[in-house]
């Protein structure tokens, strides 16, 4: 029996590459291990979007030598989005030789080939084709038995200049709806109660189809599909949130009040030169309209700092703009180049130190709104779907909120599927606390 490991760096995009690649290795007949040194396969999963992502992974290789060396069996592939940039490839090829196959993300489909040409060969394996067409049919092993990623679309067409992931993942390609569909029927019968419709731009759905058939659509076949009990989405792009996709989300009783909507700036200038396709004012209109046609919804956000030309009054722009929009969360960002990318060669760089000073000034005010939004919690009562019991405290119960914040409660921890009515009695910034409502059932279950 051979043993696997695969180490993920990256989006929601590569976990779920991960469980195809599990998928497959355990068709091939090799079993999960967690201890790097028992493992005979090793993947590194990997992610170039910032610098620091990639200094992760060439930190790992450099440490991987010394394993090869006790091991010489061991094969070490290296796949993602780093790997695609075929530079990069090649460098991990000339620098770390030990490495036994270098793939991309166009690759993944022919992993157990891959594999065992590189078993085979002496040489370090170098695969490189384009991230094209969409492959149904590989199996995924996931993680969870509840809650499961589903990839709806494929790549990005929108070329933000900032942005490396077009080039490493390739042209938009819309996975067919029955396809889809059916994934999530099975999904449904294995016992899993929520899905996450996966996209870089979900909203983009079917656009590449020419069927007439949208994300919109989508949302509501998915909808009816019994025993699921919770649908979202990520991430969505602000330019294409339409009022058709506001109504489907208003008819939809599944798809929960949470929308991951990244602003990236909130200055007209930066997102021109960004080349996001809206405005302020637009994406600010758009909030408003989300939070009066579905009252509660959580809104969160990806927001950048020290992009070229970015001026101290760009920043108070976006730092205005949070103010205005009072985030659930969001995730921060400094600005990095990106090679091949259009703003790697703008003028107007931000120094490093400015651009620190920036995100701290940025993360400090989010997070003390992020947790006067969770402290305001205190009294609502929630729906909370049990995930386990927490990892901290075996006595609580840990769960999300349709609005997908975290609450632990106590008790319940074995009943991990189950879905409760939640009073909540304190928030902090991470997570909020609760009591179940007893003798309130929910309607869905
Ligand atoms: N498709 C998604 C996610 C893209 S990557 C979307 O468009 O929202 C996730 C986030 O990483 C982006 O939203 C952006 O905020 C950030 N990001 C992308 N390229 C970056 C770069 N060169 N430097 C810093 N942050 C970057
Ligand atoms: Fe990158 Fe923009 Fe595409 Fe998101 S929408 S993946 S930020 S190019
Ligand atoms: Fe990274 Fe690739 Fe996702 S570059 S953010 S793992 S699409």
């Amino acid at each position: 029996m051979k043993n696997y490991r695969i180490i993920t760096f990256g989006c929601q995009m590569n976990e779920h590459d991960a469980e195809k690649m599990r998928g497959m290795l355990e068709q091939m007949g090799y079993s999960e291990t967690g201890d790097m040194e028992e493992a005979d396969l090793l993947l590194i999963n990997t992610c170039c979007v910032r610098e620091t992502a990639e200094n992760k992974v060439y930190g790992l290789l450099g440490r991987l030598r010394k394993l090869k060396e006790k091991k010489p069996g061991l094969i070490i592939g290296v796949g993602g989005c780093m790997t695609q940039v075929e530079e990069t490839a090649r460098h991990i090829k000339r620098r770390y030789p030990y490495v036994n196959l270098v793939f991309g993300t166009g690759g993944l489909h022919r992993l157990p080939e891959l594999i065992a040409g590189a078993a085979g060969s002496r040489e370090t394996v170098l695969d490189h084709c384009r991230p094209e067409g969409v492959f149904e049919g590989i199996p995924a092993k996931r993680e969870s038995g509840l809650k499961a990623w589903v990839p709806v679309i494929y790549g990005c067409d929108n070329f933000c200049t900032y942005c490396i992931v077009p080039r490493v993942r390739g042209r938009e390609r819309s996975r067919r709806p029955g396809d889809i569909i059916r994934e999530i029927k099975e999904l449904a019968e294995k016992g899993y109660k929520e899905v996450t419709l996966l996209g870089q731009n979900v909203n983009s759905y079917g656009r590449d189809l020419g069927e007439n058939y949208g994300f919109a659509d989508l949302l509501r076949d998915a909808d009816r599909i019994e025993g699921i009990e919770r649908i979202r989405f990520m991430t969505s792009h602000p330019r294409d949130f339409t009022d058709r996709l506001i109504s489907a989300i208003k008819d939809t009783a599944k798809v929960c009040e949470h929308f991951h909507i990244p602003v990236q700036s909130g200055s007209n200038r930066i997102l021109k030169a960004m080349n996001r396709g809206y405005s302020r004012e637009y994406y600010l209109d758009l909030i408003e309209k989300i939070r009066k046609e579905i009252p509660g919804a959580a809104i969160t956000s990806d927001i950048m700092v020290g992009f070229p030309g970015e001026t101290w009054e760009d920043f108070l722009d976006t730092m205005d703009l949070v103010e205005r929009v009072r985030y659930d969360a969001a995730f921060t960002f400094v600005y990095n180049r990106r090679r091949g990318t259009p703003a790697e060669r703008m003028p107007g760089q931000v120094p490093e130190e400015e651009k620190t000073r920036r995100i701290e000034a940025l993360i400090k005010r989010q997070n003390e709104i992020s947790l006067e939004k969770n402290v305001e919690e205190a009294g609502k009562v929630h729906q909370v779907l049990i995930e386990g019991v927490s990892r901290t405290n075996r006595d609580l119960a840990g769960g999300r909120t349709r609005t997908n914040k975290m609450v632990f409660l106590p008790g319940r921890g074995e009943d991990a599927g189950k879905t409760v009515y939640v009073k909540i009695v304190g928030g902090s910034l991470t997570h909020l606390e609760g009591e179940e409502l007893n003798g309130v059932k929910c309607p869905c279950v």
